[in-house]
């Protein structure tokens, strides 16, 4: 598996992705994506769009789904009424906990910290006044060599005396005032330097107009999801839209995160892929179940390892009190397993809250529907909901792989055709002879169909590398028997192989592998 380092130095290498304001020193959480990198992950939004909105059709019943429905689109500007957020419940309850180091002046997310304390294996057990330790993680799931690593010293100078020792994680020390001055933080010299851990507010707030006063707070919108139900009855009444129908949106949300960390993956200002499904509630469990694995195919279709990916089906304790279910596609990144999308049935909780709050009547009306105490009723909500920037990470990681061809190293990353910023490469193998010239004409024939870069300087296996390390599926190039018989090398990015093909078949031939 690619580490985070070679993929970050990969990423700012070829241009797919950069700190924020670099020059300034960075702005933590926030990431730029360059010219490779902005069209990967254009592809997976459009990708998504397509496959999600773009190409539904309303009067097939896909595969596993209950019935046949309507997909529509919808953008919904960043900043709202807050009274959108109060009702929501962002306002009161959208906070993470957080403790702050007082020595080294560290912030960190509570529930992102593991204490635990090292116990001999056999003889006494631990005494009551024993040091704890603090690192970043959780126990249970991070592994143990990695929590320990955060305190080597000090752990040594305990084992070290003798014997087996084992790690034994500490719930709950954190809001026990008598533990927590026992615990040491990473990086400490002392324990006792953690304060109790505080509710923080994830929102962004800004003030709309001239005057900076309560009266016109504002936030950016920490998720796109709310745009769409508040917009229900717009939808409903101008789309000609019947239930069950989505409405699908993609869009910048903003996270005043405590901890942002392993690169883009928890930023501060990322985009979400988001769809709320409007369903009957008797046949929610049924539409929850179809998204829920809809959703976890999306990512396989489009090249993710399937031993990477897992559909975790979150356990009672762990529902959010509306939701009725809950399910995250989780990928196996360098830094574990983690969230790339969630899937929740989130029964008719939104729209309840913005019709109670609003005071208009957002409820659905079924003229359809025989049954007259049936025809007025209120939705029930499943929602997929995914980060593009968390997809772009997974398919970077996944796609990144080291080779050798003919005994030298590559590094080489197999995107999928539709997702690979560019599609394809043409090159003249010299300089001379009339190839570039012929080259320049397909270059100038297959841009108009599909993103394609021309290069004719260097050594063509090194152009080929270049190309490798961009993910780009096809290189073609023209040499001296193009001259003559008007056909081309076309070489495939994994296998390295190469057919010849006349030059024209090669844009009918991208366009088929790319899915066009
Ligand atoms: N409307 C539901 C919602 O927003 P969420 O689990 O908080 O649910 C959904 O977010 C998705 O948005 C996550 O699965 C993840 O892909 C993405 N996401 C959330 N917070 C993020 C962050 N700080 N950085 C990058 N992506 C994030």
């Amino acid at each position: 598996m690619v580490s985070m380092d070679k993929l970050v130095s990969l990423c700012k290498r070829r241009g797919f992705i950069f700190p924020s304001s670099e020059i300034y020193g960075g702005l933590s959480g926030c990431w730029d994506y360059g010219p490779m990198g902005v069209e990967l992950k254009r592809n997976i939004k459009v990708a998504w769009w397509e496959d999600m909105i773009g190409s539904h059709d309303q009067t097939d019943v896909p595969p596993g789904a209950p019935t046949a429905f309507d997909m529509v689109g919808l953008d919904c500007s960043i900043l709202m009424n807050s009274s959108v957020w109060e009702a929501s419940g962002h306002v009161g309850g959208f906070n993470d906990p957080m403790v702050d180091c007082r020595e080294t002046k560290t912030r960190y997310r509570a529930d992102q910290l593991a204490v635990f304390r090292m116990e001999p294996v056999e003889g006494d057990a631990a005494g009551g006044d024993q040091m704890l330790f603090a690192a970043p993680g959780e126990a249970g799931v991070t592994p143990d060599e990695d929590l320990i690593a955060t305190h080597r010293k000090r752990i040594k100078s305990i084992t070290r005396k003798g014997g087996d020792f084992r790690l034994v994680a500490v719930p709950d020390a954190l809001e026990d005032d008598d533990l927590r001055a026992r615990v040491l933080a990473p990086g400490a010299s002392e324990p006792g330097t953690l304060t109790a851990p505080r509710a923080f507010n994830l929102m962004f707030e800004t003030h709309v107009g001239a005057l900076k006063d309560n009266s016109n707070v504002a936030y950016l919108r920490p998720e796109t999801a709310q745009g769409i139900f508040v917009n229900f009855k717009n939808v409903c009444d101008t789309a000609r839209v019947r239930v069950p129908f989505g409405i699908g949106q993609i869009g910048k949300a903003f996270r005043n995160e405590i901890n942002p960390r392993n690169f883009t993956f928890r930023s501060r200002e990322f985009e979400q892929m988001e769809i709320e499904f409007f369903c009957r509630a008797a046949e929610a469990e049924d539409w929850y179940r179809y998204w829920r694995d809809r959703r976890f195919q999306w990512y396989v279709d489009l090249g993710l390892s399937t031993d990477k990916l897992r559909l975790r089906e979150h356990d009672e304790d762990e529902l959010a009190h509306y939701a009725a279910g809950c399910a995250d596609v989780e990928y196996e990144f360098p830094f574990g397993l983690s969230e790339l999308e969630g899937i929740a049935n989130r029964t008719d909780f939104d729209l309840r809250q913005h019709m109670e709050s609003s005071g208009r009547d957002l409820r659905y009306f079924d003229d359809q529907e025989p049954d007259k105490e049936q025809r007025r009723y209120l939705p029930y909500v499943v929602e997929p909901s995914a980060g593009a920037d968390r997809a772009t990470l997974a398919f970077l990681c996944d796609a990144y792989a080291e080779d050798e061809v003919g005994g030298d190293a590559r590094t080489v990353l197999r995107l999928h055709p539709r997702l690979a910023p560019i599609k394809a490469a043409v090159f003249p193998l010299v300089k001379k002879d009339g190839m570039p010239e012929r080259a320049l004409s397909l270059y100038r024939e297959l841009r108009t169909q599909f993103s394609t870069f021309y290069d004719e300087k260097g050594a063509i296996g090194r152009r080929y590398r270049r190309q490798d390390e961009a993910g780009t599926p096809f290189c073609i190039t023209v040499d001296g028997d193009t001259l003559t018989d008007d056909t081309m090398t076309l070489r495939e990015r994994d296998s390295c192989e190469q057919i010849r093909i006349p030059a024209g078949e090669v844009a009918a031939y991208v366009r088929g592998q790319i899915g066009r």
